[in-house]
């Protein structure tokens, strides 16, 4: 076979197997047999093309990416301007809210829950008592003892009411259920719907865990709060009844790697 001919296959092996080079334009020189070199520039021609569409769909990638980190910083603007409505109704609730996020999240990251999960608990923590906004004036209002039977029909309600106020926002993932299943309790005998154990999300069973924790050791004008080393006592006496024992032991894991405890 003619040299140039067999040059010419060879160099259309190399770019068939994705090595682009220009080797192939030393075949479009005047001291090529015309078919090689009108073979040979034609390939060019095909090289250059297909390189500038790869440069374009990089960019459309890039641009991709982009648009994906601005839906999912959004995403946490507008939960955080929800809690923050929440918050202009109930000054308690201002700083519990963004604190259950971040320790739920964390108790996530340390269960080795996957980015997402983690992202859409830590984001369930933020919005659980979202349900909130609707409630009377006179719930928001500081008191001590136990709620009158009237006022408990309207607080059972807010976890389903969370979930209503979050039912088409689908950016939201799995945190609306987290909303919805915050109040359940592993023996069946929390609210609103009387889910048992594993039918609990655990992003649910972990923010939970955390919603109690914040309040337990938070002050608020009728209770002072207790340490974090009793709230987890506390907590635990209740393992596998009421809280799940796997959430409570990454509560203590991450209280612990945090040294608050
Ligand atoms: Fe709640």
């Amino acid at each position: 076979m003619l040299y140039p001919v067999k040059r010419l296959i060879e160099i259309i092996e190399e770019i068939a197997r994705g090595n682009y080079s220009n080797d192939v334009m030393s075949l479009t020189t005047e001291d090529n047999p015309e078919p090689v070199r009108n073979i040979a520039e034609a390939m060019g021609m095909m090289m250059v093309k297909v390189e500038a569409r790869e440069y374009e769909l990089e960019m459309m990638v890039e641009r991709l990416r982009e648009l994906n980190h601005m839906i999912k910083e959004n995403t946490i603007k507008t939960v955080s301007a929800m809690a923050h409505a929440l918050a202009a109704r109930d000054a308690y609730t201002e700083g519990h809210t963004a604190r259950v996020g971040e320790l739920a999240g964390r108790m996530a990251s340390h269960m080795g829950l996957d980015e997402e999960t983690k992202e859409s608990v830590r984001l369930g923590g933020i919005l659980h008592d979202i349900g909130k906004i609707g409630f009377s004036d006179l719930l928001f209002q500081a008191h001590e003892g136990r709620n009158p039977p009237d006022m408990v029909k309207e607080i059972v309600r807010h976890p389903g009411l969370g979930a209503d106020i979050l039912k088409d926002m689908d950016f939201l993932g799995t945190s609306r259920e987290y909303v919805h299943s915050h109040h359940e309790r592993l023996d069946g005998k929390g609210y609103p719907r009387k889910l048992k154990a594993k039918d609990i999300p655990l992003g649910a069973r972990i923010v939970a865990v955390a919603d109690s924790y914040d309040a337990m050791t938070t002050d608020r004008p009728y209770q002072k709060g207790i340490s974090p080393a009793a709230a987890i006592g506390k907590i635990r006496e209740h393992a596998g009844i009421r809280w799940d024992e796997a959430c409570i032991s990454a509560l203590q894991a991450v209280l612990e790697e945090t040294g608050v405890i």
